[in-house]
Formats: C-alpha cells, structure tokens, sequence
C-alpha cells in the first residue's frame, strides 16, 4: 500500500533499493486534516513535502543512506544542481481567474454546506494582481532548507571551504522569483556556516536558464501556435472534465453553464495556493473529490506534455544550450580531477519548471510508452509523466560526478533528491554508471543538439 505513490516511477525507472525508505509518512499525511486530500495531484503547483512527505517531521532531514554506494575509493568530484525556484504567488492571469469563481461563489452559490458558509463568509479574496508571480515566505524556506539538506548529503563539496576558495559558481534566471530564490538558497548555507551572506555571489543568466524564451523555433511553433496545444483544448471539453465541472457545479448548487473550465481551474488553484502559501486546508478544497482532482492533474500534465515535454521534439531541443553547458562542466571536472583539484566543484543553477523539464525529456525520463493525449487519460493512469512527482516548487535535478579511481570516473542523477536510473541504461541499476558509458548514452546530443541550429525557423 505505501508503495503506491511511486508505483510510475518503480514500474518506469530502474532505481536503486531507495524507494520504500522515506514512505513512512505517506499515509500518514493522508490522515492529515490539514493537508487537503488532493494534495499531490497540484501538478506545478504542489509543495516539494508532498514528494518527500518526511521531511513534513523533519524540514532538513537528509537520508545519506539513499545516495548508491560507489566503492570505498569514490569520492565526489563535482555536483552541478539545477533548481526551479521556490513556491510563489499565482501569475496575474490566474488572480483574475480566481477573482471570477469567488464573485460567482459569493454571488451565485445556493449550498447550504459548512465549507461553502465559509467561502462566503469568512474567506477573503487577498490575492491581487501585483502579486504577479513573486516568490512567498515559503519559497524562501524551501530553498533555504533544500541547500542545508544538499550541503549535509554532499558535505565534501558543499562546505564553507569550498565555497572560501571560489570553487562554487551560482548561476539564476534573472526573475526576481529565481534570484529570490538564489539569494534564500545562499542564506540557507551562511546560516549554516555561520558567515556572512555578503561572501556569495550570482550570475544571471538567461541564455541558459530561459532559453525556451529565444528560441525562435519553439516561440513559433509551440508557444505561440494555439494548435500545438489542442490534445490540451480537446481533453477540456470531454466527458472527464465535463463531469468534474459539473460536480463542482452541484457541490456548490449553481447551473451547470457557470461553471466553465476556466472556473474549474481557479477552483484548483485557490485549493493549491492556500495550501502551498500557508499551508492551510483551506474550503475551496471541498469542491474536488481525489477522483476529480486526478483529472485536473491529467490536464496539467497535458499541458506540460505538449508544451514542455514529449509532445513536440522542438521542446526538449530548445535545451540543447543547457545540456552542452552541463557536460561541458563535467568534462572540465573529469579532466582536472585527473591532476588535482577541481575548479568548479559545485554549479547552482536556478530556473524554472519550464527550464527542468525539456531537459528531462531530452535525458529521456519519464517517457511512456505511449503520448498522452486527450482520449487516453484512463490507459495513462500508470503514467510516469507526473508533473505532481517531477516538478513541485524547489524541484531539483542533481548531478553528481565520481570519481572512483580504478573503478572510473561515476555520474549519479538524482531527482528531488532521490536516485534515478539514466533511461534506457538498464543494467547499471546497482551501480552509478561510468561516466564514459553516460557520455557514449547520449553520443548524438554531444555531437549533435547544437542550440542555434535546431532553434533557427529554417
Ligand atoms: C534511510 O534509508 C535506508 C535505506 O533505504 C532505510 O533503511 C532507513 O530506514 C532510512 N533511515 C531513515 C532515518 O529514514
Ligand atoms: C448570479 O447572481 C447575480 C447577482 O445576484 C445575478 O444578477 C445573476 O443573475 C445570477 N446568475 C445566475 C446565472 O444565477
Ligand atoms: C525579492 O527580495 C527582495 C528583498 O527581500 C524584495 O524586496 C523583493 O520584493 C523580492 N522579490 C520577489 C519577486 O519576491
Ligand atoms: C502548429 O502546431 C501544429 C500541430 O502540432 C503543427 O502542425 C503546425 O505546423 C504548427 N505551426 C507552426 C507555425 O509551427
């Protein structure tokens, strides 16, 4: 039974003996009144405890014994960490969706439900439009609770040393929600090693944690083509949403016509962002039974799928520049640990939602075998594409560079801080991989996958 959060990722991923370890609180959250019961289908909008529910006891837990166990002689050369930044307020666009379901609910709504009182009496709408996508107080924390777990897994390259002698590199996009985010990572660690927050440093840069945004190929055939989404507008439409919209229409007692999806969506969202922002169990989630809520996450998966995923090749090939620049650093580490020490032994890189998952999908995780697409929600429901498990706030993909002397040089992925398996490398599940075997895995991208080429419109 506790197995069953990570069922997609057991029958997909080849990973090590990690993952029946930190199940203890998974049911236990379950039993949680302050935890919405739908609380892992939020998609992008979900909190990192869901995917790691011990840290809910403990927020700096850490669990060395996850991590594989190379050889005696291994030891950790360079972790490069590409993070998307922490929980942050709702976009613009989303504030006026909500705005819309609370004046129709406060309007419109005829319930005579305890929860429904409460939406209408008691709850105010505080969301506002400036809040545009700024990053919350919990965001802070979570990347400041995500450095001190990474520095206590790591602690031979995340160490004050290291970090004294110029060998860590902090490289954010430049919104204020990721430098926000680089700046509570950095705190986390002065806090830790009791200096000052002024001895960091950071570097914007856009090229390599926004690229979706200048490669042209994607803008026009992706972002700005309203077909390439319509396995997204078609699933809106069908019966599953269908039925989902009209049970929040007969949850709140209003026609069925008010409740579009637009509205269904806000509804979602109210639910998610009290709970990531405060951490509240908050009324709007009484509009969704789990059911429901597993087809609001099919939707958003969806999305993800065809805009940032799978669904168009042009997707994962806009991160060419970041894929190159990753091997690039650890090619620099592999070489110069032959002859000392490495220059760079830690890259921290904080992006978005949006820069981590085209590069997962060109490395090839969590690819099933078939698409998703709007008539196939029942079959995926064993799906590897989950954006709740991939992508929560703070989602982090780690890679750590071995090196194991006469056992080589090892490359461990590791995401949201659990191992994973490089896909289609079976075989290696009970040892890291060498990194040469990585290296000749993905030979077509090293040779290949050049940035300018494959973003240029012809
Ligand atoms: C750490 O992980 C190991 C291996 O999965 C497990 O046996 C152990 O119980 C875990 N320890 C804690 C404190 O969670
Ligand atoms: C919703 O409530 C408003 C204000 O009471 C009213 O004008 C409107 O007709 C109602 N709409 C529906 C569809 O009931
Ligand atoms: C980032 O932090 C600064 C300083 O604390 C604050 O003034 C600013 O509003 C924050 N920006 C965002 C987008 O969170
Ligand atoms: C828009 O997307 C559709 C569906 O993927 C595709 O057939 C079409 O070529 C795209 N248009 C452009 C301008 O790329």
């Amino acid at each position: 039974m506790l197995a069953i959060p990570f069922k997609f990722i057991v029958a997909h991923f080849l990973i090590g003996s990690c993952i029946s370890c930190s199940l203890r609180s998974s049911a236990k959250s379950g039993d949680d009144p302050n935890i919405p019961a739908i609380a892992k289908y939020f998609s992008t909008k979900g909190r990192y405890e869901e995917v790691n529910p011990y840290l809910i006891d403990d927020i700096v837990a850490v669990n060395r014994s996850i991590l594989p166990t190379p050889s005696p002689q291994c030891r950790e050369i360079h972790l490069t960490a590409i993070i998307r930044h922490g929980t942050r307020y709702p976009t613009t666009k989303n504030v006026k969706k909500m705005r819309l379901l609370h004046d129709l609910v406060s309007r419109n709504a005829s319930g005579k439900q305890g929860w429904l009182r409460e939406i209408k009496h008691q709850w105010t709408m505080w969301y506002t439009e400036d809040m545009d996508g700024r990053l919350v107080q919990k965001g802070i924390d979570d990347h400041k609770h995500l450095a001190v777990r990474l520095a206590k897994l790591f602690p031979s390259l995340i160490s004050k040393e290291k970090l004294r002698d110029g060998h860590m590199n902090f490289i954010t996009s430049s919104k204020h929600r990721c430098v926000n985010s680089t700046l509570a990572f950095q705190s986390g660690l002065a806090g830790l090693w009791t200096i000052e927050g002024d001895e960091f440093d950071h570097n914007l840069n856009d090229a390599l944690m926004r690229f979706f945004d200048v490669c042209t190929k994607f803008v026009e055939h992706v972002e700005n083509n309203a077909s390439a989404l319509q396995e997204v507008d078609k699933f809106e439409v069908g019966a599953e949403m269908r039925r989902v919209q009209e049970k929040i229409a007969d949850r709140l007692g209003v026609h069925y016509s008010l409740i579009t999806n637009d509205m269904a969506q806000a509804a979602f969202y109210l639910c998610a962002y009290e709970f990531a922002i405060k951490t509240v169990n908050s009324p709007w989630c009484q509009l969704f039974d789990e059911v429901d809520a597993q087809v609001m996450e099919y939707a958003n998966d969806l999305k993800h799928f065809w805009k940032r995923g799978y669904g168009h090749d042009i997707n994962s090939k806009s991160s060419c520049i970041l894929f190159h620049d990753v091997f690039s650093r650890l090619n620099n580490a592999a070489s110069q640990s032959k002859s000392g020490p490495v220059q760079e032994a830690v890259t921290i890189q904080v992006g978005h939602a949006e820069t981590l998952l085209p590069l997962l999908t060109l490395l090839g995780f969590f690819k099933d075998s078939d698409p998703l697409t709007s008539t196939n929600y029942a079959s995926q429901a064993q799906r590897s594409f989950r954006t709740s498990r991939i992508l929560p706030y703070a989602a982090n993909l780690l890679l750590v560079l071995y090196d194991c002397g006469e056992d080589g040089l090892r490359l461990q992925p590791l995401l949201n801080e659990r191992p994973l398996a490089f896909p289609g490398m079976a075989g290696q599940q009970d040892s890291m991989p060498l990194y040469q075997d990585v290296r000749e895995h993905y030979k077509e991208l090293l040779d290949g996958c050049d940035f300018e080429t494959e973003c240029q419109l012809f």
